[in-house]
């Protein structure tokens, strides 16, 4: 394997670091570009072996510099609020690069939808660049592509995620949800993300062509909120907000929009969709939410650790 090598963007990330860590762990080479070389994250991937090249996606020369000799590209671009559509011409140059490089086999990331009320919504928006990057991967030419359609992060919940989010929630463990009670979230661990990917690219002619949702549980709010206090032992909770205490607080927080729409995600999925078992079949063991929490129990600490 010492010889496969694979490109990775936002492997500084969550997902990106996921897929980086463990390719690296299967003896693959892993290039990345990163804003900030000196940055914690890029040392992190510099000292297991991940070649980090400094540079930002907006940088073709830097990316082209890159890419060289990468067979696999693991695609995964982060939406600019202030210009969503960016990630769809973000994305349309970086394949330009890659085919040039005689990138085989795309992973895109891309995420799970439901379509918003509001069709001039920002979200909106951003899910359409990515059912438009889809598309493009798709029908650019590449031998081999697979599309990842991730689900509700659960590091949503950690500092820095939960900041945008759920702002104020990390100092006072009060989650303000625009979702009922009786929610479940289909969550995805970002460590199953990186298993998702590193078996894609192990066996590229089983995942060619595949779309895939990429859920490793689907979890009752609630169950989500206990399931935190209990590993924390801090005072995490929930207060479900009214139709009308949501349109007040939207004008003030409009992603949490966001929030309604991963509350209905699950309509994306089959009746009695099993998230392990769909894993299963690639060959795939998923986490919990739970032991996401236990793992990253020192996290939550200090994201939670006014509370
Ligand atoms: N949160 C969810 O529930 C959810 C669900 C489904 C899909 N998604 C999608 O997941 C994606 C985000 O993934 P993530 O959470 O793993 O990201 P993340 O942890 O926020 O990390 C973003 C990565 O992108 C890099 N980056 C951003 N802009 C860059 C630029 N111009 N040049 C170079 N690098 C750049 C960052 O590098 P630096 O180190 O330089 O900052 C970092 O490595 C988004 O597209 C989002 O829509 C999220």
């Amino acid at each position: 394997m010492a010889s496969h090598k694979a490109f990775v963007l936002g492997a500084t990330g969550v997902q990106g670091g996921a897929v980086a860590r463990q390719l690296r762990a299967l003896g693959w080479n892993v290039a990345t570009i990163a804003r900030d070389p000196d940055s914690a994250a890029a040392q992190a991937l510099g000292a297991i072996g991940v070649q980090v090249h400094q540079g930002s996606w907006t940088d073709s020369v830097a990316l082209e510099a890159a890419m060289v000799g990468s067979k696999s590209l693991f695609l995964n671009l982060v939406p600019v609020m202030e210009n969503p559509a960016s990630e769809l011409e973000q994305g349309r140059e970086i394949l330009r690069i890659a085919r040039l490089a005689g990138v085989e086999h795309v992973v895109y990331s891309s995420a799970m939808f439901v379509p918003v009320d509001d069709p001039n919504h920002i979200l909106e928006t951003a899910f359409k660049a990515k059912t438009d990057l889809e598309k493009l991967v798709q029908t650019s030419g590449f031998p081999r592509w697979t599309v990842l359609r991730p689900g509700f992060f659960m590091s949503n919940y950690l500092a820095p995620k939960i900041h945008l989010l759920y702002p104020g929630t990390a100092e006072t463990g009060l989650f303000q949800l625009a979702m009922e009670p009786t929610a479940r979230l289909p969550m995805v661990d970002h460590e199953d993300i990186g298993k998702y990917a590193a078996a894609a690219f192990l066996e590229p002619d089983r995942f060619r062509g595949q779309v895939l949702h990429l859920i490793s549980e689907v979890v009752p709010v609630e169950r989500a909120m206990e399931t935190m206090r209990r590993v924390t032992g801090r005072n995490i909770r929930a207060k479900y907000l009214s139709d009308q205490e949501v349109e007040a607080m939207l004008p003030s927080h409009p992603l949490m929009v966001l929030q309604q729409v991963a509350a209905r995600l699950v309509e994306a999925l089959d009746d009695g969709y099993d998230a392990p078992a769909e894993a299963r079949k690639w060959g795939i063991e998923t986490n919990t939410f739970g032991h996401f929490v236990e793992r990253h129990k020192s996290d939550f600490d200090e994201t939670f650790r006014n509370v």
